[in-house]
């Protein structure tokens, strides 16, 4: 395992530029994406209006409009300012599905009881995702079985996963490593919920609790383990090279660190999500 990194820009003050800092606030993408969606919704208003008029006013005509004729128009529309706001390139995509999705499931005429609960289940799974920016996805065995291989023999090791999710990651090292205290941290009352419930049916030493990580000292750790999202990996690394004791590890999966290239990369399985491995100096 290479121990002899020294990060490229080693040095830098770690706070943002004044520039940055004046910034203006921008919209969370969410709160964008709906505002997009209503301002393309006035768009196809004004268009129908101003079509009409035009047809009847020059052409003597009535002119009239298909459902999915104005559901491709708010799909072009709202996808098209999406690239003009520069949102993420998958936002595109669900602002172009977003209107015919609405048509369909009214077409389907599903009971508003099934609504309700899948408002519920979602939100308790994504309660924060509008806050945080880290929706949640699972990782998978060859993840933790490489990360299982980078935690020392020696016992008291400390670990913890951030944004624990449904806490398998956790439970699987505590299982393969009882020498090591898994512990998992996760914002989201649900996923936190059932990894409770699951560590407790299985017997698992691993401990979750449900809180934001960066209330955490990382400095109680050896090993901090992060599968979250492009959008906080530069305030993660600020909080981890502040608190992060000589010689622990960050462990990203998939996520990058602008500016900040990792100690070492692993690739758990050929083609898949690489994991990113910081040593700290
Ligand atoms: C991509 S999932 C990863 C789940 C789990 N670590 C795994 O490997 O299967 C990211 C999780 O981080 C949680 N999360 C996001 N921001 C958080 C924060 N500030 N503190 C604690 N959990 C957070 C989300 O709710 C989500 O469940």
């Amino acid at each position: 395992m290479p121990n002899h990194w020294m990060p490229k820009t080693q040095g830098q003050p770690l706070v943002w530029s004044s520039k940055a800092a004046s910034k203006p606030r921008a919209f969370k993408p969410a709160t964008l994406a709906l505002l997009l969606q209503v301002a393309s919704l006035a768009g196809v208003i004004g268009i129908i209006w101003l079509s009409q008029f035009v047809a009847q006013q020059f052409f003597n005509a009535a002119l009239t409009f298909s459902m999915w004729s104005l559901c491709f128009l708010q799909a072009a529309l709202s996808a098209s300012l999406a690239v003009v706001f520069k949102q993420a390139h998958w936002w595109r995509w669900i602002h172009f599905a977003f209107p015919f999705a609405v048509v369909v499931m009214l077409q389907w005429q599903i009971p508003n009881e099934l609504y309700l609960i899948s408002f519920i289940v979602t939100a308790s799974l994504f309660w924060t995702t509008f806050r945080t920016q880290v929706p949640f996805y699972p990782s998978w065995p060859a993840v933790w079985h490489e990360v299982v291989k980078l935690i020392p023999m020696q016992p008291s090791t400390k670990l913890i996963d951030i944004g624990s999710g449904l806490g398998d990651m956790s439970m699987y090292v505590a299982k393969s490593r009882p020498n090591c205290q898994a512990e998992g941290i996760e914002i989201a009352p649900l996923p936190w919920l059932v990894s409770q419930v699951r560590a407790r049916l299985k017997r698992s030493t691993a401990r979750f609790q449900l809180g934001n990580y960066n209330e955490l000292n990382f400095a109680d750790y050896d090993i901090v383990f992060a599968y979250l999202s492009p959008a906080v990996m530069q305030a993660l690394w600020q909080k981890a090279h502040l608190e992060m004791r000589p010689n622990s590890l960050l462990i990203s999966l998939e996520f990058e660190i602008k500016d900040w290239p990792p100690s070492f990369i692993i690739t758990p399985k050929d083609g898949s999500p690489k994991l990113y491995v910081w040593r700290m100096p």
